[in-house]
């Protein structure tokens, strides 16, 4: 007999076995492939249903100085500064490891101009071997001057900019750092972008209390974990009211239900993230306490949960 509820779904055109995937950045494929070798691809053990990279920019980045991680109540700050090893380094030995994974592939990139978004996305979909592209326009780390995505205006210029460029899907990571993310994710869904993907961190430091000065190394950083799910799920539903593209929900998923409380607030996808950290196949055990949610709800499907009556 069937204990839970199956959970295959579609996503922009990508068929993908469950709903729940990682956050871009909080899962190291290539390092779990290193170290564990083909059974960390192996696809009973790979624990999400699309793999999201490391954002990508054109040229090779260091990152932050240290701390760049740093533990707070119930969350975690990061500042990391999207270390990478640029569009070449990542093309030239990421993607063929990539390439091998048991689930479809998204690559996160960030640029400062829309011509640099141009290049990496013709770049990476020339290789073929993306199923979909993130745009990162709202990492709180790194100083480029403006961040494309606190500017509805600017977001939907991008949008615009790209969108005959590519044929793979355009999601759009969105800020949850401005006043109304909602006008961007409107802004986003104008100018083409097929999904949203939110939240991206909170800004956010932590003191030392010897020194008195930051404990992050770059001064601040962006927060994550379940202290943020409240402003996740308010951001996830109030845009879901404002745009027809699907969304992936995350901040502070760890289980089940608060997967499913993603699913409720509007998200067609949710993304793992400040779980990874601590228990880096937690997407697996997430995916089966979903299935278990949701029968225990009467449902035998994720379709037959997105077709319910309210939705
Ligand atoms: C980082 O590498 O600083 C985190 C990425 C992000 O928040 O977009």
């Amino acid at each position: 007999m069937k204990t839970t509820a199956s959970l295959p779904i579609e996503f922009c055109g990508i068929e993908l076995s469950s709903p729940v995937i990682n956050g871009s950045g909080t899962y190291d494929a290539i390092a779990s492939r290193r170290i564990f070798g083909d059974e960390a691809f192996a696809s009973e053990n790979f624990p999400f249903a699309a793999f999201v990279s490391k954002t990508i920019t054109e040229n090779p980045r260091a990152g932050n100085p240290p701390n760049r991680i740093w533990e707070t109540p119930t969350g975690m700050i990061n500042s990391i500064g999207l270390p990478n090893p640029g569009l070449d380094g990542f093309v030239e030995d990421h993607l063929p490891i990539l390439a091998e994974l048991p689930v479809p592939l998204i690559v996160s990139v960030m640029a400062e101009t829309p011509e640099g978004f141009t290049r990496l996305v013709e770049r990476i979909e020339e290789t073929g071997r993306a199923s979909a592209l993130e745009l990162n326009v709202s990492c709180p780390n790194v100083h480029s001057g403006l961040i494309v995505g606190e500017q509805p205006t600017e977001t939907e210029q991008l949008m615009k900019h790209l969108k005959g460029r590519t044929e793979l899907p355009l999601i759009v990571k969105l800020t949850p750092n401005v006043a109304s993310p909602e006008e961007v994710a409107v802004a986003a869904e104008a100018g083409g972008a097929d999904a949203v993907s939110l939240i991206n961190t909170i800004k956010a430091t932590a003191i030392d209390p010897v020194s008195g000065s930051p404990a992050i190394g770059a001064g601040s950083g962006g927060l994550s974990g379940p202290a943020v799910r409240p402003v996740a799920l308010q951001q996830v539903r109030a845009i879901r009211s404002r745009v027809s593209i699907p969304i992936i929900g995350m901040g502070g998923v760890t289980d089940g239900e608060s997967a499913l409380e993603f699913l409720l607030a509007g998200a067609s996808l949710v993304a793992v993230g400040t779980e990874n950290f601590r228990d880096p196949v937690a997407g697996r055990r997430i995916e089966r306490e979903l299935g278990a949610e949701l029968t225990r709800r009467g449902f035998d499907s994720i379709g037959a949960f997105c077709d319910r009556p309210s939705s």
